[in-house]
C-alpha cells in the first residue's frame, strides 16, 4: 500500500553500507566492503557490499540482493515492513494509498493499543524496582527463583501491585483512553467500576516479532488454590494467542544462526534457558501448539527440538506436537526431561555444562523417541506392540515429502523389524483416506479448486529447483493432453495415457512438492483438472486472473524451443515429437525426484557434521543409516537418468 514515489525515495535515501553496517562489521576493501556473513557461521569473510551498485552478495550462502532484500532476509521482514524500517531510519514520511476509512481506524486502534501496552510494560517494570511492594514481593520472588538481573531486564519483567486499580488510574491520568484499556484487556469493567485485570502478580510482557508488546502473561505468587496460576491477556486486535510464540523476538537471530529452535512449554522455561546460554528458545505458552505457530517457526528454520516435561501430560503434548510439526514438513527432535522437571527447574539444578550435555545427549529423532518410549512397555505384549507400530506409522504418514517418508520407512523397518512393504501398504492406506477426506471437503465446501492466486508471494526463484520445476510445467502446458505414454495396467494390459496423467500420477504417488509458489499453483490447478477428468486448457492459463501465472504461462508456452538439457540430448536423434515425449517425460520426472534426493543428502550431511561435532553417537548412527538409504535411492534414479546425473 506504499506508493511508488515513496518507494523510490526510500531506495535512493538508503545507504546500503550504513544499513548493513548495523548488522555486520564491514571493512573497506577496494571499492567494496567486506565482512563475515551474517547468514552462516563462517570464519573467513565472504560477504561483500558494493555501494556503487547498491547490492550485497554472500558467497557462502549464495544470498544476494539490494538493501531491502537484505532486511527481508536478515530480519525476516516482509517487503512493506522492510520499506517502513528504512523510512523510519531516513525520516521519510510514508504515504499509503487506497486505505479506507475503516482500515485507517483499524490501524489507529492497533497503534493505540500497542502504545498503551508499552506504557503498561514500563509501569509494571517501574513498580517492580521503584515501589516498596514491588521490591519486597516481586523482585525478591524473581531472585528466589534465581533469575539474573540482566535477564529480568532483557525480558522486561515486571510486577503488578495488589491495589486493584493502580494501572487503570495511572494510565487514565496519563491521557490513555478507557476504550483502549478495555480493548487490550488491561482493564475490566463491571457495571460502572473499572479495575485492573492483573494485580498482585509478576508480569511477563509478550513481544511480537519486532519487539512490540502484544500482551502479558501474569503469574500469581501465592499458592492460591482458587485463582489460576497464570492469567493472560484476552484475545484482541493485537493479541492472537494461536499466532504468538513467547520469546520469538529474543530468539529470532539465534534461530537463524543455529538453523534450529528449541520449543518449550512456558515463560519461565524460555527465560531459564536464555540464562543457561540457549537463546534460540520459544514457547507455545498456554495453548497447545498450533499450525500458525509452526508456520511462524518455519519462516526461520526447518529444525525444531521439542523440550517437554517427562510426565504424562508432557509426553502427550510432545506426541501431538510431533505430528503437527512433521505435517508442516519440518524436522523434529525431542528431549524429555525427568518426570516432574521442566527445562526451568532442570537448568537451575544443573551446572550450565551439565544442562547443555543433557540436552545434547538426550535429543532424539522422533522415530527413535517414539519407538523407545513405547517399546518399553510393549516388549512382551503383542497388542501393545501393534499399537506402537500404528503410532509410528501414523507419524510417518503425515510427512508431506514422499522421499523423506521413504527414508523413515526404512529406518522404522529396521528398528521395529517389520517388512518395509507392509509399512508402505499401511502408510498408503492412511494417506489415501486422508486424501479422500480432503477431496470430499473440497467437493462439499468449495466446488472448485482452491485458488491461492491472490496470496501467492513473490519470492526469488529458488534456482536449484526452479529450472526443473519449470521444465515439468512447460511439458504439462505444451504436451499435457497428448496421449503419448504407454503403461501396463494391473491386468498386464497395455494402454496409452496422457502426458499429464502420467506426470500427475508420478508426482502424487511420491508427493513431490513444488517449491516455487507460482509454479506450485499452476501445478495444483492442473492436478485438480486431471483429477476431475478434464483436459488442460491452455487459454485458461494464458489469461489467468493472477498476472504472475499468466506471465509465466506465456513464457512457457512461447519458448518450447528454448531447450533444457534433456531436450538437447534428444535433439541428436529426433524422431516424431510424440516418440520423444515417451522418453523425455519420465526422465524429467526422475530428474525432479533426483533433485529432491540430492537436497536431502546435503541436509543429512550437514546434520551429520553437527552430530559429529557434538559427539552425538545415537544421531550419528541414525544419520549414517539415512545417508545410505538416500544414496541407494539416488543410485536407482541415476540409472534411469543415464548420463544426466546431477551431483
Ligand atoms: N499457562 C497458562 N495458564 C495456566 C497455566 C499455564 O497460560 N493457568 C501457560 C503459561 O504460559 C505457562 C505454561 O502454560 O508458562 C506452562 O505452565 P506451567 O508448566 O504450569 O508453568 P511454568 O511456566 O513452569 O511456571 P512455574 O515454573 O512458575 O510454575
Ligand atoms: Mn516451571
Amino acid at each position: 500500500m506504499i506508493d511508488h514515489s515513496t518507494i523510490s525515495r526510500i531506495f535512493s535515501a538508503a545507504d546500503i553500507v550504513e544499513v548493513i553496517g548495523e548488522f555486520v562489521n564491514l571493512k573497506r576493501s577496494g571499492q567494496n566492503y567486506k565482512g563475515l556473513s551474517p547468514f552462516t557461521n563462517e570464519k573467513t569473510p565472504s560477504f561483500f557490499v558494493s555501494p556503487a551498485k547498491g547490492i550485497f552478495k554472500c558467497f557462502s550462502s549464495g544470498i544476494g540482493g539490494n538493501v531491502v532484500t537484505f532486511l527481508m532476509e536478515h530480519e525476516k521482514l516482509s517487503y512493506p515492513e522492510a520499506l517502513k524500517y528504512l523510512a523510519r531510519k531516513y525520516n521519510i514520511e510514508i504515504t499509503e494509498k487506497e486505505v479506507t476509512e475503516e482500515e485507517l481506524q483499524q490501524i489507529d486502534d492497533r497503534e493505540s493499543m500497542l502504545a498503551l501496552n508499552l506504557f503498561a510494560q514500563k509501569y509494571y517494570s517501574d513498580n517492580l524496582y521503584n515501589t516498596e511492594e514491588g521490591r519486597a514481593i516481586g523482585l525478591s520472588y524473581y531472585h528466589e527463583r534465581e533469575f539474573r538481573d540482566d535477564i529480568i531486564n532483557k525480558f522486561q519483567l515486571g510486577y503488578s501491585r495488589e491495589q486493584k486499580d493502580a494501572l487503570t488510574k495511572t494510565a487514565l491520568n496519563n491521557g490513555y483512553k478507557m476504550n483502549y484499556l478495555l480493548k487490550t484487556g488491561l482493564s475490566i469493567q463491571k457495571e460502572d467500576y473499572h479495575f485492573d485485570r492483573f494485580h498482585g502478580r509478576i508480569m511477563f510482557p509478550i513481544h511480537g516479532l519486532s519487539g512490540q508488546i502484544l500482551g502479558f502473561g501474569a503469574r500469581i505468587l501465592k499458592k492460591d488454590e482458587k485463582s489460576a496460576k497464570y492469567l493472560n491477556s484476552p484475545e484482541s486486535d493485537v493479541y492472537h494467542k494461536s499466532n504468538i510464540l513467547y520469546g520469538i523476538y529474543f530468539a529470532r537471530q539465534s534461530i537463524i544462526k543455529n538453523d534450529k529452535c528449541y520449543l518449550v512449554e512456558g515463560y519461565t522455561d524460555v527465560i531459564s534457558m536464555h540464562q543457561a546460554g540457549f537463546e534460540n528458545v520459544i514457547a507455545s505458552s498456554g495453548t497447545s501448539l498450533t499450525v500458525e505457530q509452526i508456520r511462524l517457526i518455519k519462516r526461520f528454520t526447518k529444525n525444531v527440538t521439542v523440550l517437554y516435561d517427562g510426565d504424562d501430560a508432557g509426553i502427550k503434548a510432545s506426541m501431538r506436537g510431533i505430528d503437527l510439526i512433521l505435517e508442516e514438513g519440518l524436522n523434529v527432535k525431542v528431549v524429555l526431561f525427568p518426570e516432574g522437571e521442566d527445562p526451568d527447574s532442570f537448568a537451575r539444578n544443573k551446572s550450565a555444562t551439565g544442562f547443555t550435555d543433557f540436552i545434547r545427549n538426550n535429543e532424539s529423532d522422533f522415530i527413535t523417541f517414539k519407538t523407545r518410549l513405547l517399546i518399553k512397555d510393549s516388549k512382551s505384549d503383542p497388542i501393545k506392540h501393534a499399537t506402537l507400530i500404528t503410532d509410528v506409522v501414523h507419524s510417518i504418514a503425515v510427512i508431506p515429502d514422499g522421499i523423506t517418508r521413504t527414508v523413515y520407512i526404512r529406518q522404522c523397518s529396521k528398528m521395529l523389524d517389520i517388512d518395509e512393504r507392509m509399512l508402505y501398504a499401511e502408510i498408503r492406506k492412511i494417506r489415501r483416506k486422508k486424501a479422500e477426506q480432503k477431496y470430499h471437503y473440497n467437493q462439499v465446501y468449495t466446488n472448485y479448486p482452491e485458488k491461492e492466486s491472490k496470496s501467492i508471494q513473490k519470492t526469488r526463484p529458488d534456482t536449484e529447483f526452479f529450472t526443473i520445476e519449470r521444465d515439468i510445467i512447460r511439458i504439462l502446458l505444451n504436451y499435457g493432453n497428448r496421449k503419448a505414454i504407454k503403461v501396463t495396467s494391473g491386468t498386464n494390459h497395455e494402454e496409452l495415457i496422457s502426458v499429464a496423467q502420467y506426470i500427475v500420477n508420478e508426482i502424487e504417488s511420491d508427493d513431490l512438492e513444488f517449491k516455487d509458489p507460482v509454479l506450485k499453483t499452476i501445478y495444483s490447478e492442473i492436478n485438480q483438472a486431471i483429477f476431475d477428468g478434464k483436459e488442460i486448457d491452455e487459454k485458461y492459463f494464458l489469461f489467468h486472473p493472477d498476472d504472475e501465472i499468466a506471465r509465466i504461462s506465456v513464457d512457457l508456452l512461447a519458448t518450447t524451443h528454448q531447450l533444457s538439457k534433456i531436450w538437447e540430448k534428444h535433439e541428436t536423434f529426433v524422431e516424431t515429437e510424440d516418440m520423444r515425449l515417451k522418453e523425455i517425460v519420465p526422465e524429467t520426472v526422475n530428474a525432479f525426484k533426483n533433485k529432491k534426493v540430492v537436497a536431502l543428502i546435503k541436509e543429512t550431511q550437514q546434520q551429520l557434521r553437527v552430530s559429529q561435532e557434538n559427539n552425538d553417537a545415537d544421531n550419528i548412527l541414525l544419520l549414517q543409516q539415512r545417508f545410505i538409504v538416500l544414496n541407494e535411492l539416488k543410485k536407482n534414479l541415476s540409472k534411469s537418468l543415464g548420463d544426466r546425473i546431477i551431483i
